[in-house]
């Protein structure tokens, strides 16, 4: 009983709080919307860099940009930044009828259930009171598991950059959501980390909300596991000395009405190997497996940083890996060794040539791009195959599992963080255009080698 009666005024005092935080902070906001619209600064457009790291432990992507916490987890799809709130500090909230509310909630994927709207409606008499608005943060890895939770600003910094370097420190506020604790810790997120950050094609994700606040398109550049640079930009990485930008492939991009996703427009995948005078050999797919619904959502190709492997639709699977298996066995000299799950072709190290530069001599797996791509994407060995166990080379794509491949809006093919690890991606939601560099290694430039330091 004591222990109750002791807990209750806590709980008061904390409330009390965070209401007299959030009016000072709405105040603030005001204040600082008045003061911009006042024009009394041109803005800075700058674009901004900040570091990325990958954690060994989950091989989760983590960008450093939320001040005073842990990184935050790059979800290439994901509509929202989330991370924790704590009640000892307070939090600034939102009322229900407000833009920020209707952005965070607006968005009429399957998965968002009216019944985390519950914010809209003022209270039972219709009077005028204050009401909360409340997002919903989800484990972005099964996108499954969500919360309830206050939408608020957090504190973020990054550098501008003029692409080669690191030039002077940015503050700014991010639209999020509070996420409880146990969202956090059931999400298997790196141990260290504080929350999500959303990439994905919704108004409150990271790259939206600083396209908006920074008045620079809406692009932005991803290099795993190195560095993610948002704005237009030029981008210089390690010695290789041109812009990237404008020596790189290019792609339309497509849009999921379902949900955040980016998607390309792949209508076939082949494997060739080069070395060996081999002809291509297409996957034999069924007709359209490849397509994108637009009503219901369900097929295309997409990518993923919260996925590890590419994940094929059985029946892409099944064609993907005869055709993987069938130009491999030609030469005669490549031993199959046992599957190492969740792989299934897998090979002698000891019957493998390498090669300086590229990796493994292996087949290239070439996805083809439809009209207005400027090249197919080659997969190159380093993003197509992963040293599995001694002596143990695999294909490093799996089958999707039948929850997944049932689910509502499933792709046909998810391409996952392992593919496009030292490749630059340079998403532009303006022009829907995908810029993609393929596999750097060799070209001079490395997703580590963006100078983060201040020029001399
Ligand atoms: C900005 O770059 C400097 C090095 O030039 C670094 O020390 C600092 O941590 C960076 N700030 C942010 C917010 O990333
Ligand atoms: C992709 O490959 C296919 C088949 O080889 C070819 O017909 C097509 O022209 C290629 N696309 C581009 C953009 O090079």
């Amino acid at each position: 009983m004591s222990t109750i009666k002791q807990l209750a005024p806590m709980r008061r005092l904390c409330f009390n709080h965070l209401l007299a935080v959030s009016v000072l902070l709405l105040a603030a906001a005001l204040v600082q919307e008045c003061t911009a619209q006042g024009g009394s600064s041109g803005g800075d457009h700058a674009p901004l860099v900040s570091p990325l790291a990958k954690d060994p432990a989950t091989s989760l992507y983590t960008i450093s940009i939320k001040d005073g916490s842990g990184p935050l987890v790059v979800d290439l799809a994901g509509p929202l930044v989330w991370s924790t709130c704590a009640c000892a500090s307070g939090h600034p909230t939102f009322p229900c009828r407000s833009a920020e509310c209707d952005a965070a909630n607006g968005f009429n994927w399957p998965q968002q259930g009216r019944q985390w709207q519950q914010g809209y409606d003022a209270g039972a008499d219709g009077g005028d009171h204050y009401c909360t608005c409340t997002a919903r943060p989800c484990d972005p890895v099964t996108r499954a598991r969500c919360a309830a939770g206050d939408l608020t600003t957090f504190a973020m910094s990054a550098n501008a950059t003029d692409g080669r370097n690191a030039l002077y420190p940015v503050s700014f506020q991010a639209v999020g959501a509070c996420a409880p604790d146990w969202l956090l810790r059931s999400s298997s997120l790196p141990a260290g980390a504080a929350g999500v950050a959303g990439f994905g094609r919704a108004p409150l994700s990271l790259p939206s909300q600083l396209a908006v606040r920074r008045g620079f398109g809406r692009r932005f550049a991803l290099c795993l596991p190195g560095v993610a640079i948002f704005g237009d930009t030029p981008i210089f990485l390690g010695s290789y000395p041109p812009d990237l930008i404008t020596t790189i492939a290019s792609t339309p991009l497509a849009a999921n009405p379902r949900n955040g996703g980016y998607y390309l427009p792949v209508e076939a995948i082949s494997v060739s190997w080069p070395n060996w005078n081999l002809a291509t050999t297409r996957a034999a797919l069924p007709p359209s497996a490849l397509e994108l619904d637009a009503t219901t959502g369900r097929g295309g190709v997409t990518l993923s940083t919260v996925q590890r492997y590419t994940a094929m639709r059985s029946d892409v699977y099944r064609a993907f890996v005869q055709a993987f298996s069938e130009t491999i066995g030609k030469p005669g000299f490549v031993k199959p060794m046992p599957a190492v799950p969740p792989f299934e072709l897998c090979y002698d190290t000891f019957s493998l040539r390498h090669v300086r530069v590229l990796g493994w001599d292996v087949p290239l797996i070439r996805l083809e791009l439809g009209a207005g791509a400027s090249m197919n994407w080659t997969v190159d060995s380093g993003n197509s195959m992963v040293q599995a166990a001694d002596r143990t080379l695999c294909l490093a794509v799996v089958e999707m599992a039948p929850e997944a491949e049932h689910a509502a809006a499933a792709p046909a093919v998810v391409i996952g963080g392992y593919q496009v690890e030292d490749n630059l991606l340079v998403f532009d939601e303006d022009t829907e255009v995908l810029q993609f560099s393929g596999l750097l290694w060799g070209s001079g430039a490395t997703c580590s080698g963006f100078n983060f330091n201040a020029p001399q």
